[in-house]
């Protein structure tokens, strides 16, 4: 008796098993590609974890997703071969941060052709006359979910714009400045540089930049760029803009070994509002920076992508705002 018993069980377990293989009833598991840009990057890294947390937070008995992520290593060939390989392995819908927008197009038609839904994220590609694109409004499955960098520009510009000197901290009458580029390649370096300006421009203010380099979004060689300027222009420098937050720790560091001081003598701007520029902020060590909100943006990507590979219709582009972050903001 004990053995038929046993012999049920097992034929039930069996069952049971293949139901759940079958997604009969069973569980459903959605194969997810995600290529990232690069790993090396401190905004694009708080990103990336939070699409694996949301998407975990997300699953349930029956619904699983299976996230395949990849590091494209800053590298545009080793990211067409990661695509190609999603491609092949029939991902459900893939999540791309493009190394280069400029190869925007070759991709998204791969992905197109195997009518694979696919989310755009962080790399905005930008059509012909900086509008739309293209490739993403002329298909239906394909979308871009980002922040408007034109809005980032403008908020670092104004944060200075309303510093009771509008940022004229040695007081010779024009704001001279530095500015330390992420990969100019990306629509949010060339945005950051120009918006940022804009405002400070618009309101009257008198501008003159003394340096414009590209730091690639890295921290050590913003650090590096910030310090030959202060070596070469000294007193003379008002405010250090960076495009991004990881350049804008680098040029702290760099500030603080030329014995200059925040709000004293100079003023420095990030943009991603990581937790150590904020603490910056709050103890005066840095002038302020932009939140480039990581959650609500792969939260809105991942969202997006559960609703393409359902099948439902998707828009063009999600917009997610970015939030001015000064002294009086962190002090609230
Ligand atoms: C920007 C961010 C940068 C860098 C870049 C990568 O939005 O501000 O720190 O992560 O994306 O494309």
């Amino acid at each position: 008796m004990k053995k038929l018993i046993a012999l049920a069980l097992a034929i039930v377990m069996v069952f049971g098993l293949v139901a759940c293989g079958a997604g009969d009833g069973g569980v459903k598991t959605y194969k997810v590609g995600v290529a990232i840009y690069q790993y090396n990057d401190n905004f694009m890294t708080l990103y990336r974890q939070e699409i694996e947390s949301y998407f975990k937070s997300l699953e349930t008995d029956t619904v699983k997703y299976e996230i395949s992520m990849v590091d494209g290593k800053n590298d545009m060939g080793e990211q067409t071969a990661q695509i190609e390989t999603f491609i092949t392995q029939q991902m459900d819908v893939i999540i791309l941060n493009l190394v280069q927008t400029s190869s925007a197009e070759v991709l998204i038609d791969k992905v197109v052709a195997a009518d694979i839904p696919l989310v755009l994220i962080n790399r905005e590609p930008l059509g012909e006359t900086d509008e739309s694109y293209p490739g993403i409004v002329n298909n239906d499955k394909v979308c871009y979910v980002g922040a408007d960098a034109r809005q980032s520009g403008t908020f670092q510009g104004e944060i200075v714009r309303d510093l009771p000197d509008q940022g004229d901290i040695n007081g010779d009458g024009v704001v001279k400045y530095v500015m330390i580029q992420g990969d100019p390649e990306n629509p949010d370096a060339q945005y950051r540089t120009e918006y940022s300006i804009k405002a400070l421009t618009d309101a009257g203010i008198a501008v003159e930049e003394l340096v414009n380099q590209v730091g690639n979004w890295d921290q050590t060689k913003g650090q590096e760029i910030a310090a030959s300027a202060l070596t070469q222009y000294g007193e003379e420098i008002d405010v250090i803009f960076c495009n991004n937050d990881g350049m804008a720790l680098g040029a702290a560091a760099a500030i603080e070994a030329a014995g200059r001081k925040v709000g004293e003598d100079i003023y420095l701007l990030g943009v991603d509002a990581l937790d150590e520029c904020v603490e910056k902020i709050k103890n005066g060590t840095m002038t302020g920076t932009v939140l480039n909100d990581h959650i609500g943006q792969s939260h809105k990507a991942v969202d997006v992508a559960i609703q393409a590979l359902n099948g439902e219709a998707i828009e063009d582009y999600y917009w997610v705002d970015y939030v001015k972050v000064d002294a009086e903001y962190v002090n609230q």
